[in-house]
């Protein structure tokens, strides 16, 4: 599938005649509440890209016969917008949004798309219910670009039509009282993604079959599970994020932080890039090694046992991050290192503050911040 052409100049606008409330943002609950309107682009293999609408958020009306329902045609993505202190819109690398995107849809033979087009027509959506994003530090508007494959049929072949829509919800911080760590349950009767799959992909069908182990993992006490690889159970992801641990060389005491490398079982986080470009910059210089490498859960354990393990967080565009207090594995405890009544080590809090400080604007000018 090549990039098709989307002409953001046209544009087609509906406002609605029935603008919502706003809530109060302490009531927010992450992905139930949405703005006043959405985008939409149909696309045929005929015809291409239509022109893009704005119209009242409202509900789909498909056939029941549409790929999407039987054969999974979707792909997501998901970013933010940001009010910064003068009352700015900002986007965060939302390029890389689109990239990933379409990387997801041409996998499903989706249709691909013109990223800055799109990025130009998501911005004038957020633009148009901006109302909604609230002003405080924690607060951002979630914006859920989907792409589905919209051809009524129950022939299993590439989707001569397609919709990409985006929808908005205004989020708070996930966590309202800052910082919880949280406890893992490493699973060891499921894998998230294999070589050659689809891993590395923003697709809906890799999240459904993650609720099962994630329940699993609460029934025994545990906030999320964490997903291992293979014979060797090589650490890969955190429920729905990427995985960081920072680590002390046992032979050398440098300081290590560390994710599993892109090898197509790992899901190519923005957050995840953003704390990698940020360790390189500003951790390397203090001594700090930065390695996107295999490493296995008997590592971690070792590191832990042996008084290494300085933490462990996720990352990912929903929660920045979130720190971990223990794994669950092999019938024991692993101690992820943080003191009693921590909720967060100092590598995680930093990248905290660090990605915040670019995504609300504090730090003036910095190519990340996509001012709309
Ligand atoms: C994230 O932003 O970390 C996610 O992947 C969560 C999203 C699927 C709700």
């Amino acid at each position: 599938t090549s990039i098709q052409e989307i002409d953001p100049t046209k544009l087609g606008i509906t406002k609605t005649t029935t603008p919502k409330g706003l809530l109060p943002p302490e009531e927010l609950i992450f992905g139930r509440n949405f703005t006043d309107h959405m985008l939409s682009l149909e696309w045929t293999a005929s015809q291409g890209w239509l022109p893009a609408r704005i119209t009242p958020y409202q509900n789909l009306s498909l056939d029941p016969a549409t790929c999407v329902f039987h054969y999974a045609f979707e792909a997501f993505e998901g970013m933010k917008a940001y009010k910064d202190k003068e009352g700015n819109v900002r986007l965060f690398r939302p390029e890389r949004n689109m990239a990933r995107l379409n990387k997801s849809s041409a996998r499903l033979a989706l249709p691909t798309f013109d990223g800055d087009a799109m990025i130009d027509l998501i911005g004038k959506f957020v633009k148009l219910d901006q109302r909604f994003i609230p002003e405080a530090r924690g607060y951002s508007l979630y914006i859920r670009p989907t792409m589905i494959g919209t051809q009524r049929t129950l022939g299993v072949g590439p989707p001569a039509s397609a919709l990409l829509y985006v929808i908005a919800s205004p989020v708070g911080p996930y966590y309202p009282t800052g910082f919880k760590a949280v406890s893992l349950e490493a699973t060891d009767y499921a894998v998230r993604a294999w070589p050659g799959g689809v891993g590395d992909k923003k697709l809906g069908a890799n999240y459904a079959p993650c609720i099962v182990p994630q329940m699993e993992a609460a029934s025994r006490g545990f906030h999320q599970n964490l997903w291992l690889f293979g014979e060797e159970e090589y650490v890969t992801e955190v429920g729905t994020m990427n995985l960081f641990a920072a680590v002390k060389n046992k032979e050398t005491g440098q300081k290590e932080l560390l994710t599993a490398p892109l090898d197509g079982t790992i899901l190519e986080g923005v957050t995840r890039d953003s704390v990698l470009t940020l360790a390189r910059e500003r951790l390397e210089p203090q001594g700090w090694k930065v390695s996107e490498r295999k490493f296995t859960m008997q590592e971690l354990a070792d590191a832990s046992d042996e008084g290494r393990m300085m933490e462990i967080f996720g990352a990912g565009t929903a929660a920045v991050v979130s720190p971990v207090r223990k794994i669950g594995w092999k019938g024991r405890m692993v101690d992820c290192g943080l003191p009693d009544h921590t909720e967060a080590g100092p590598i995680a809090q930093q990248m905290k503050d660090w990605i915040e400080g670019i995504q609300y604007g504090d730090e003036e000018g910095h190519p990340w911040s996509y001012k709309l």
